[in-house]
Formats: C-alpha cells, sequence, structure tokens
C-alpha cells in the first residue's frame, strides 16, 4: 500500500463562480473522492482557492494534476507537498469554507 500523504496548494479562479457553480464543483468532487478515498478541504475567498488534499499518494499525486489541469484555475502554487501519518480531515471527502464578509 503506497504512503498516506497530503498536498496543499493555492489556485485563482479563472472565471466568475457563483455559489452554484462551486455547489455543482463540490458535488462531483465529493463524489469523486469518495470513490478514491481522498479527503480534505476547500476553501474560497474572493476569487483565490486553498485546498488540501489527503489520501494514498499515487492517487493524491494523479487527482492534483487533474485537477491542475482544470481550466477554470490556475496560477497554482503547491505549498506544501508531504508524507503524513493520519489524515487532518477524516470526516471530509471534501470540507467546504467560504470566507464573506
Ligand atoms: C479549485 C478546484 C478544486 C477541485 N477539487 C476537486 C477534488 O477535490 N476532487 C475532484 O474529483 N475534482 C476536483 N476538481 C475538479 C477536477 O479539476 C476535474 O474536473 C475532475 O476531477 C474531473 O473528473 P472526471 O474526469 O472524472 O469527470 C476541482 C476543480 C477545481 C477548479
Amino acid at each position: 500500500m503506497s504512503e498516506l500523504m497530503h498536498i496543499i496548494y493555492a489556485s485563482k479562479a479563472t472565471i466568475d463562480f457563483p455559489k452554484d457553480d462551486i455547489v455543482a464543483l463540490l458535488e462531483k468532487a465529493r463524489n469523486k473522492n469518495e470513490s478514491l478515498n481522498v479527503t480534505g478541504m476547500l476553501l474560497f475567498d474572493d476569487g483565490s482557492f486553498l485546498q488540501v488534499l489527503e489520501g494514498e499518494e499515487e492517487t493524491v499525486d494523479r487527482l492534483f494534476s487533474e485537477i491542475s489541469s482544470d481550466s477554470r484555475h490556475n496560477k497554482i502554487v503547491k505549498i506544501i507537498s508531504e508524507a503524513i501519518p493520519e489524515r487532518q480531515f477524516n470526516d471530509w471527502t471534501m470540507g467546504y469554507a467560504s470566507i464573506i464578509t
């Protein structure tokens, strides 16, 4: 079995993301993440994303490269990519937080 790891990255939305579009993205992401046994969280604020993806190394690497080629965002900066002893978001196939001030 490959090692547990997480990737944390930041990116910029290339399109407007009204609430309905975020909900649709999350619904799809949660279904797929569940099937891949990937957990994590997504933060969206004022056109910027921050996402944590955690799971088996190969799976997370593959998913991250799929997400990276999604044209709905760009300027993707990988902040952390490392092995982890345990998941931080065990209960979340993709938790979501929006900062609305
Ligand atoms: C900011 C952002 C975060 C995303 N996060 C996920 C994710 O956690 N899981 C996922 O499956 N897709 C995520 N996606 C969507 C993927 O980029 C891609 O559309 C999806 O994996 C395609 O799945 P499919 O080829 O199986 O239809 C995200 C897209 C964006 C723009």
